[in-house]
């Protein structure tokens, strides 16, 4: 049995067993996310258990964290911790619908709020890739002014997000996971959407979103956080890359 498929195993087989807790609380509860999110964000993070916690991560988005140029998964390294803590609060509270990933986030596979400080913390100090997936490159002009009045105020010049404020890091992500987050935080279907920016781009037109994404697809992190091209996560060695575990 392969790596992924050992993983999928023991997270189904623990899953039935917390099968009844599961469905007993199947509404969104911000509540519960914010504190989670205060108390992860006054720990001190663990790496050693932090890199532990991201071996379930990387089933889906790769031991280097980069996720999958197509956009279905995507590029987590790098990104600043208070993000990370604030999406997993989220994701696990229902807060946010992933319903692919949120069974990972069960108490009994990801832990607690130390757990999320810790994984969140490894996550951070990941090389990133810039081999990620951009758009089309034909309206740039237009993307960037759009890009300059309207996003970086928040997101920064470079992308580089807002730790204080838990605004991603949007420099270096897949061009399809852009387009789609994006759109959700725009027809509302992100629930815990940062609400001034959904009002700030209501009126973009479909040139307006495509033009800006292929901008945002562009801007890069600094070098010092570039990963080589062919970088392999060395945490996370061969047997763990598709090869029978021994
Ligand atoms: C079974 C696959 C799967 C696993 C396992 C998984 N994820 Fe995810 N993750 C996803 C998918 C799919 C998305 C994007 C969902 C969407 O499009 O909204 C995502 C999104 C995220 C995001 C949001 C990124 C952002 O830019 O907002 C974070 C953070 C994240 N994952 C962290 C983790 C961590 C940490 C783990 C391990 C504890 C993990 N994921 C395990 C599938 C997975
Ligand atoms: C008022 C501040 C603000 C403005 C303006 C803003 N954003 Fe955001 N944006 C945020 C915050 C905060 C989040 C994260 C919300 C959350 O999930 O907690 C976010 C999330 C995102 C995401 C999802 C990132 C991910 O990793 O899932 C994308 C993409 C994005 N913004 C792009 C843009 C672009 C492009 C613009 C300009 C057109 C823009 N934003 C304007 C604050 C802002």
């Amino acid at each position: 049995m392969n790596y992924r498929a050992n993983i999928l195993c023991l997270a189904s087989s623990l899953l039935l067993g917390v099968g009844a807790s599961v469905s007993a609380q199947n509404e969104p509860d911000p509540a519960a996310a914010a504190a989670e999110v205060e108390q992860a964000l006054h720990l001190t993070p663990n790496l050693e258990n932090g890199r532990k916690v991201f071996m379930v991560c990387t089933v889906c988005h790769t031991p280097e964290g980069w996720g999958r140029t197509d956009g279905r998964y995507p590029q987590i390294a790098g990104q600043l911790p208070s993000v990370t803590i604030k999406q997993l609060a989220d994701i696990r509270a229902r807060n946010r619908d992933n319903p692919t990933m949120r069974p990972f986030t069960s108490p009994r596979l990801l832990g607690g709020a130390q757990e999320i400080a810790d994984v969140a913390a490894y996550i951070a100090q990941l090389p990133m890739s810039v081999n990620n997936s951009v758009g089309p490159g034909m309206d740039l002009e237009h993307g960037k002014k759009l890009y300059e009045d309207n996003c970086t105020d928040c997101h920064g010049s470079k992308g580089e997000g807002n730790a204080a404020e838990h605004i991603p890091k949007i420099q270096g992500q897949h061009y399809s996971y852009l387009k789609r987050q994006f759109h959700w935080i725009r027809i509302g279907k992100r629930r815990n959407a940062d609400q001034k920016m959904a009002k700030q781009i209501q009126r973009f037109t479909p040139r307006d979103e495509m033009a800006v994404l292929d901008y945002v697809s562009r801007l890069h992190p600094p070098e010092e956080r570039m990963a080589a091209p062919d970088w392999q996560n060395p945490d996370f060695p061969k047997f763990y890359r598709g090869l029978p575990i021994r």
